[in-house]
């Protein structure tokens, strides 16, 4: 049992799962996450001196940060992101106070459930909260972006951090990344149920091949604006792009061509959530995967075999790996009466395939921030 007797506030921000949506929100798409009950959780008091103590649940670190040298931590291993919140939270003109901060997270890392985001977010709103200031919670999302791309080196979209701030029990957050306006969506999958899964094989190289990936829709953008009077990839239609395909590198088409066709599916699977096509929404999801996997090539021999023995078993309705893939999770649309059989025959084929057992996680769609009085 942790005490946490001393502190005067929990605050605590979600890991995500995308249910579709994936690589288009550095393009200006549409993306659906979810907020989950896997979190971070930050027990937080301010201390009244003029330092931040950080201290774990699972480590055995303590780490004191002074207020004044806040630029100076970038070597840290774990609190160079506590450390970089604190400081662009000032920097955005926030007040930050001296406070003691244990840190608790039930977000498996480097899962592609962005624990990454749930620290940053929930570390942002815990400074906030010591300090006794308003929370704006697309305000702290932004900031948060801004330190995972400083400090954690990946030029991240802004999904991640938008759903683990502004999550909503039982609701997808339909996100338009352009202009930052959001709809709830019910999950309501009637005699379904989301499943993920973790292939649990060891990401590696993510950052820089994310990085990659970046840079070759920005190549396809500034092309394509030569012809068309667009912002950004997201506003092209499928049609348009392939119309100017011989301007474009094989690579830079195939990457330019899951963006724009991603998009369009994400419109289709808000139809479908809305309507409750779960077979609709299920083969959404079955195109999703094969676009990462061969235009975008993002998903890598284990996600590919995780995604398709779920796809083979006759109680899913979809699967595609979710997050910046590289490793990490699928997500899943099962039929309720079928999930354990489903999870145990889809753990044997992969394990076969590949080695991995995979790991499957029984979790709930949540809030984003959540602020409690101790
Ligand atoms: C990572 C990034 C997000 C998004 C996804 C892919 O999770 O942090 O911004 O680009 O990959 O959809």
């Amino acid at each position: 049992m942790i005490d946490t007797s001393k502190y005067t506030y929990k605050v605590s921000a979600a890991g995500r799962v995308n249910l579709i949506g994936e690589h288009v929100d550095y393009c200006g798409g549409k993306v659906m996450p979810c907020a989950l009950s896997l979190r971070n959780t930050v027990y937080v008091r301010p201390n009244g001196t003029d330092k931040i103590n950080l201290e774990w649940t699972d480590l055995p670190d303590k780490v004191s940060l002074e207020l004044d040298k806040l630029e100076s931590y970038k070597e840290l291993k774990h609190a160079k992101y506590h450390a970089g919140c604190a400081h662009l939270w000032r920097e955005a003109g926030h007040k930050v106070v001296g406070c003691d901060l244990l840190l608790d997270c039930t977000v498996p890392f480097g899962s592609g459930l962005s624990s990454s985001a749930a620290i940053e977010v929930s570390t942002i709103a815990a400074l906030a909260t010591a300090a006794d200031e308003k929370l704006d919670p697309v305000e702290v999302a932004l900031v948060a972006q801004k330190a995972e791309q400083i400090y954690a080196g990946v030029k991240c979209g802004i999904m991640d951090q938008y759903a683990s701030a502004n999550g909503k029990a039982g609701h997808a957050i339909l996100l338009d990344c352009k202009t930052l306006e959001r709809e709830y969506i019910p999950v309501n999958l009637g005699d379904c149920a989301i499943v993920i899964a973790n292939c649990n094989k060891p990401h590696n190289l993510v950052e820089s091949k994310y990085n990659e990936r970046r840079e070759e829709v920005e190549t396809a953008l500034t092309l394509m604006k030569k012809h068309f009077p667009i912002t950004c990839l997201a506003e092209l239609k499928p049609y348009e792009l392939e119309e100017y395909k011989s301007i474009l590198l094989p690579v830079i088409h195939k990457r330019a061509k899951h963006v724009v066709e991603e998009c369009e599916r994400v419109r289709f699977a808000a139809q479908a959530m809305r309507t409750g096509d779960m077979a609709k929404l299920g083969e959404i999801l079955n195109a999703s995967h094969e676009s990462l996997s061969t235009l975008y090539e993002v998903t890598g021999k284990e996600l590919d075999s995780l995604a398709h023995a779920a796809q083979n078993h006759p109680a899913c309705l979809g699967s595609r790996m979710t997050g910046a893939g590289f490793g990490g999770c699928t997500v899943s649309i099962v039929k309720r009466s079928g999930v354990e059989e489903f999870k145990k025959k889809v753990a044997d084929q992969y394990e076969k395939e590949t080695g991995y057992r995979p790991a499957f996680y029984d979790c709930e769609i949540s809030d984003g921030i959540v602020v409690e009085k101790l």
